[in-house]
């Protein structure tokens, strides 16, 4: 196969054996049951937060055949706190699978075992793996960071293409003989060596093969997940200006600025992409009518602004009014003193925008 190469498992298989972690509580046993329940532990959860909750687990469920003769409640109730209890449920789901289709003794297989729920491709090999001496490979996150930064692969991991040609080169690498402290071996480097941040290069037994150190790439490989386009929204703005005073409409409790004093919006935010009609000036005048009527109307430039998960083109539309009306009933609605913009409680962008328009005009007596 075109990634063989004996001395990568040789020289993580020694480094394994001499610096590697022996002492975990699932280590140095073949029992399967043992070997399955550390590795769904361990699936999304680091080694310090499952050590105390395999000990308990184990004291409450000694064997694979007590676990699935429990009710699941009991299950549940042991993993309580651990996280994604999906994998409980399963757990459960699983060992009675095995108790009624294999007898209660786990498949060796690896292709057998990633039949069985809560088992994927990579747990199963390394179920096989400790269990059996299986030759499988394993491919999990701290897997493809070692692989990333070893052989310079420079594409998204998460990528179907570049996901693919990693299984094929874990497949090819892994070992016949030492299978157990090969597949120790890449998630101990993973863990403690090559790590995300600030990996330990120095004492990496791969950094003499290792593309990312030679070329200075160990913190751009593994490539991240490429960012989507920050969706770009626009939203027409009322700015409705009448004897030094502002209009303002109390936001919704939820959703931005919520609660917050803001400019009454003619439409919701949209898509930029799909930008409604400018509104025109019949539309601005109905819009104000409740508050007056409309005198002159301003379309000033557009305010661009930047939230975590979108940008919001403002566009303000400048209107003055010949007569104000009463606001009945609207408790939303409330005229505010130009004097109190700077104190009062308005979103940034917003409370910019009027400074900016009190500033320009004040001298023309607009505001
Ligand atoms: N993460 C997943 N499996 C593991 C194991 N057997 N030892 C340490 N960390 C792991």
């Amino acid at each position: 196969m075109q990634y063989q190469d004996p001395s990568f498992s040789a020289t993580l298989v020694a480094w394994q054996k001499q610096h590697g972690r022996h002492d975990l509580p699932w280590q140095n046993t073949r029992d399967a049951y043992l070997v399955w329940l550390s590795e769904i532990m361990l699936q999304q959860t680091q080694v310090s937060a499952v050590l105390g909750y395999y000990a308990r687990f184990l004291e409450r469920f000694p064997t694979l055949a007590s676990l699935a003769a429990a009710p699941v409640e009991d299950v549940m109730a042991q993993w309580a706190g651990l996280g994604y209890y999906t994998r409980a449920r399963n757990l459960h789901k699983c060992a009675q699978r095995v108790v009624a289709e294999y007898g209660g003794v786990f498949p060796a297989d690896p292709a057998r075992l990633a039949e069985l729920p809560g088992i994927g491709r990579s747990t199963a090999a390394a179920i096989a793996a400790f269990s059996a001496g299986r030759r499988a490979a394993i491919m999990d996150g701290n897997v493809k960071r070692v692989f990333a930064r070893v052989f310079g692969i420079d594409t998204y991991p998460g990528e179907r293409k570049t996901e693919e040609a990693m299984w094929a080169r874990a497949e090819a690498l892994a070992p016949a003989e030492g299978i157990e402290a090969y597949t120790q071996g890449l998630m101990d480097m993973g863990a403690t060596l090559c790590t995300r941040s600030s990996p330990s290069c120095e004492r990496c037994p791969m950094a003499p093969r290792c593309v990312a150190f030679a070329t200075g790439r160990t913190a751009e490989l593994p490539v991240r997940k490429p960012k989507k386009a920050t969706p770009e929204k626009a939203a027409h703005m009322l700015l409705v200006v009448d004897r030094g005073q502002v209009l303002l409409e109390q936001r919704p409790a939820s959703g931005i600025w919520g609660g917050l004093l803001s400019l009454p919006e003619l439409a919701g935010h949209t898509a930029l992409a799909a930008p409604a009609e400018p509104p025109g000036d019949a539309t601005v005048a109905a819009a104000v009518q409740p508050f007056g009527t409309m005198e002159s109307l301003e379309r000033l430039l557009p305010v661009l602004h930047i939230f975590t998960h979108y940008k919001l083109h403002i566009h303000p539309l400048l209107v003055t009014l010949s007569s104000r009306a009463a606001l009945a009933g609207e408790q939303r609605y409330a005229w505010l003193d130009a004097a109190a913009i700077p104190g009062a409680a308005l979103p940034a962008p917003i409370k910019k925008l009027l400074l900016d328009l009190l500033g320009e005009r004040s001298q023309a007596r607009m505001f």
